[in-house]
C-alpha cells in the first residue's frame, strides 16, 4: 500500500468496475447473498443508487488506481446505515480494506447522516472480521439469512451527550448481552419504570403500559422482529425485521438519538 491514498465518491464511470468486482468469485464467495445477477440489473440498481441522496458509495484510489470500494445503505431504522465493502480482485491483504473502512467511516458525509453503522460478515471470513475489529466495531453476535451464518458488527458514530434511557421487560439472559452492548457502545442506559421508552421483548403489553410511554415490542424468534412501535417519533414500516436482538436494541437507541438531534 502506497502513501497516496484518496477516497472519492462513486461516479457513473464506476458502474462496470463495481459489477466486475462484485461478481468476481473471490468476492462473491464472501457475500451473504450469493445469487448471480446480469449486468443490466446491476446497471439499473447502480444508477438508482447514485440518484438516491440517502445512499453513499466510495472508491479508494492508490496513486490514481481504484483499489477498494465501500457502500452505505440505510439500515432498518432512521440514522442507521449498513456497510458492505470489498478490495479489488488481486488487491486483498494489502491494507486497502482496513483503510477504506476507516476513511469512509470518518468522512463528513457519513458522520453527518449516521448515528450507528452496522455490518455483517460470514463467520469464516477472518480478513473481514479483522478489519472491523481493528476499526473499533463491536461484535454483536450471530445472525442468519439466505442460509448463511454471520457475525453482526456495530459502530456508534453519535456524540452522545445524554444516553437514551430504556426500560427492558425481558428474560434476564437477554439482558446480560444487551447491557454489555450498551456499555460498550454508550448508546443507551438500562433504566427502571420511569424510563420514557420501554422495550418489551416477547412479553405481553398491558393497557396501562400502552398509554404511558414510547413502546417497542420485539418478538424474539428465528429473527428479532419489531412489530409494535407506539409513539415512535418517526414513521416505521412495521414489522421491522432484525437479524438479532442486540442489533435491534442498538438501532432503536441510535435512531432515537438521531431523531433527537435532527
Ligand atoms: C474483507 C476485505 C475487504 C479485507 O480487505 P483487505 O484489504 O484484504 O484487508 P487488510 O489487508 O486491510 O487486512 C486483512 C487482514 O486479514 C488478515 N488475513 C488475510 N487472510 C487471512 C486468513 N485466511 N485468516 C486470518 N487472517 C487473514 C491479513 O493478514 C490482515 O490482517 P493483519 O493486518 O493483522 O495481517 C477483502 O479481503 C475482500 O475484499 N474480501 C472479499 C470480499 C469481502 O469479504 N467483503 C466483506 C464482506 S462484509
Amino acid at each position: 500500500m502506497g502513501n497516496d491514498l484518496k477516497l472519492r465518491r462513486w461516479q457513473e464511470s464506476d458502474c462496470r468496475r463495481i459489477y466486475d468486482w462484485r461478481v468476481d468469485p473471490d468476492v462473491m464467495r464472501w457475500c451473504i447473498d450469493q445469487r448471480m445477477f446480469p449486468y443490466d440489473d446491476h446497471k439499473r440498481w447502480f444508477f438508482g443508487f447514485l440518484a438516491d441522496s440517502n445512499r453513499y458509495g466510495f472508491i479508494l484510489e492508490d496513486a490514481g488506481e481504484a483499489v477498494a470500494q465501500i457502500r452505505f445503505d440505510p439500515a432498518e431504522l432512521p440514522g442507521c446505515y449498513r456497510i458492505s465493502l470489498a478490495a479489488a480482485p488481486g488487491k486483498t491483504g494489502k491494507g486497502y480494506g482496513s483503510s477504506i473502512l476507516r476513511l469512509a467511516c470518518q468522512s463528513e458525509e457519513i458522520r453527518d447522516c449516521a448515528t450507528l453503522l452496522v455490518a455483517e460478515t460470514l463467520t469464516d471470513n477472518l480478513p473481514s472480521q479483522k478489519i472491523f475489529v481493528r476499526n473499533g466495531f463491536f461484535n454483536a453476535g450471530h445472525g442468519r439469512s439466505h442460509g448463511a451464518n454471520f457475525i453482526c458488527w456495530l459502530l456508534p458514530l453519535a456524540v452522545v451527550h445524554q444516553p437514551v434511557l430504556l426500560q427492558f421487560l425481558a428474560e434476564p439472559t437477554w439482558l446480560e448481552d444487551i447491557e454489555r452492548m450498551l456499555s460498550a457502545t454508550g448508546l443507551a442506559l438500562a433504566g427502571d419504570a420511569t424510563a420514557r421508552v420501554k422495550i418489551f421483548m416477547g412479553t405481553a403489553v398491558s393497557d396501562e403500559e400502552l398509554y404511558s410511554s414510547v413502546l417497542l415490542h420485539l418478538n424474539i424468534g428465528e429473527s428479532a422482529l419489531l412489530d409494535l412501535a407506539l409513539r415512535f417519533p418517526a414513521d416505521l414500516k412495521l414489522p421491522v425485521e432484525f437479524y438479532n436482538p442486540l442489533l435491534a436494541v442498538a438501532q432503536i437507541a441510535a435512531s432515537l438519538l438521531y431523531l433527537q438531534q435532527n
